[in-house]
């Protein structure tokens, strides 16, 4: 995909997460320069399969298995400064050399101990089935002016401030629910003074480095965690993650300009999944969702929950592909679905006697609707070692092309199984 005038392109999860961005990132990083991450934080789970070994990534980028590939974390990103070292830890002792290659954004926020206590302890985190990483209790402290950031690590005496507010307001907070844990100011700074040397020396201006590195012509990789469905404005709101997984939210979490991203690659499912509580109007009824989830093997990377599985559902990856401006799509799991004798796919959702083409923004509107399918034959034959699209059954080309025409982009890579090489290519 990068090539003279596409040097920095985002991708993002076009359904509800878990899409396989994991596995495009780490594809696409072998020709990119940097491999960046804008929002979320240790919520995410990137699985990237090489050889034998399957690694997951939560919060360092996935071009990190590429040697010579610069990752940096932006702004954006809510960091959960212990978690992303036991990553790297982990990552060094499998004989990955990260030294070097990490970079983070100064100004990126910290997740503290107590953002995860208050997201654990929280009903209405249990009610939208949060990951418990205490992702939106540090969103919350970022937008109401109290969080605290990589850089505020340079100065002991602030950070004693911070920490104490930060606390003080989260054992409120606690107290609020009725929950009799509380947390303690005293234990998170020592964890973050020892912590704060680690982090300081890979902490810079990642928005000045990127905006450099596409100055003098690098390609930059923007990679997109969780999904569209699950952003804070535009997914199935409240059931949504805390930051702007969309496209837009790329410029924004790197600090780098909205017109010099050249492409935004949609990944999506050949079915769809979702983690957690919310809408999903495909969703199987029981039996089927335990054949798909046994066959594509849903259960969250992060937290191991089951995946909800359904239909692919063009009414949502359309709506994508809107807000996001995506001009090409990653169609991944294809070969999940080679044994099912037919294939259903949903092109409007029945409200009375109309047929609704839109994504709705009011949940209510999805209250009682009925998916409308077209049908598609199975193909009853293995697609793993497909390599061209003339390698795929007429059947599932036709599944393909009409998903394209219905969601109005155009496919640029389907992908097999799990495997870096199980892929096929159209551009
Ligand atoms: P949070 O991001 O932990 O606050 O969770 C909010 C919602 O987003 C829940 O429904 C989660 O299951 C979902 N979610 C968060 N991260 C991911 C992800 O990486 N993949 C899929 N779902 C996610």
């Amino acid at each position: 995909m990068f090539d003279t005038s596409t040097r920095t392109i985002v991708i993002v999860g076009a359904q509800w997460g878990d899409e396989g961005k994991g596995k495009l990132v780490d594809v696409l990083a072998e020709r990119a320069d940097w491999v960046v991450r804008y929002q979320g934080g240790a919520n995410a789970g990137h699985t990237v399969h090489v050889g034998d070994e399957s690694t997951v990534l939560h919060q360092v980028p996935s071009g990190i298995l590429h040697p010579g590939v610069r990752c940096a974390i932006g702004n954006g990103v809510v960091l959960d400064p212990e978690g992303m070292f036991e990553e790297v830890d982990g990552l060094v002792a499998t004989g990955v050399d990260v030294a070097g290659r990490l970079y983070l954004s100064d100004r990126a926020h910290l997740v503290m101990p107590y953002h995860k206590l208050v997201d654990k302890e929280s009903a209405a985190s249990k009610a939208i089935g949060t990951t418990g990483r205490g992702i939106g209790p540090a969103y919350e402290d970022k937008v109401a002016r109290r969080g605290i950031r990589v850089l505020d690590l340079r100065h002991p005496a602030r950070l004693r401030v911070l920490v104490e507010q930060g606390t003080e307001h989260a054992n409120q907070i606690l107290s609020g629910f009725g929950s009799n844990k509380r947390a303690d100011a005293a234990f998170t700074l020592a964890a973050l003074e020892r912590i704060a040397p680690r982090l300081l020396a890979i902490a810079e201006d990642v928005g000045l480095a990127i905006s450099r590195a596409q100055k003098q012509g690098a390609a930059v990789l923007l990679e997109g965690a969780q999904g569209s469905l699950l952003d804070v404005d535009h997914g199935t709101y409240p059931f949504v993650t805390s930051s702007n997984t969309t496209a837009g939210g790329a410029a924004v979490g790197v600090g780098i300009s909205p017109r010099s991203i050249d492409a935004a690659l949609g990944v999506v499912k050949a079915y769809t999944t979702r983690v957690g509580a919310g809408p999903l109007p495909t969703e199987f009824d029981a039996a089927m969702s335990q054949q798909v989830r046994t066959l594509g093997n849903e259960f969250g990377a992060t937290t191991g929950r089951p995946r909800r599985c359904g239909w692919f559902d063009a009414v949502v990856v359309r709506y994508a592909v809107r807000v996001n401006g995506l001009t090409g799509l990653a169609i991944t799991k294809l070969d999940v679905l080679d044994t099912l004798e037919r294939i259903g796919l949903c092109v409007g959702f029945r409200v009375g006697g109309e047929v609704m083409t839109e994504f709705p923004g009011d949940l209510a509107d999805l209250e009682g609707i009925e998916p409308v399918y077209e049908w598609f034959d199975g193909w009853g034959t293995s697609t793993a070692e497909a390599r061209s699209l003339a390698d795929l059954p007429t059947a599932a080309r036709a599944y393909l092309d009409r998903i394209q025409a219905l969601v109005e982009c155009p496919a640029q890579y389907v992908s097999v199984g799990t495997r870096r090489d199980q892929i096929i290519g159209l551009v």
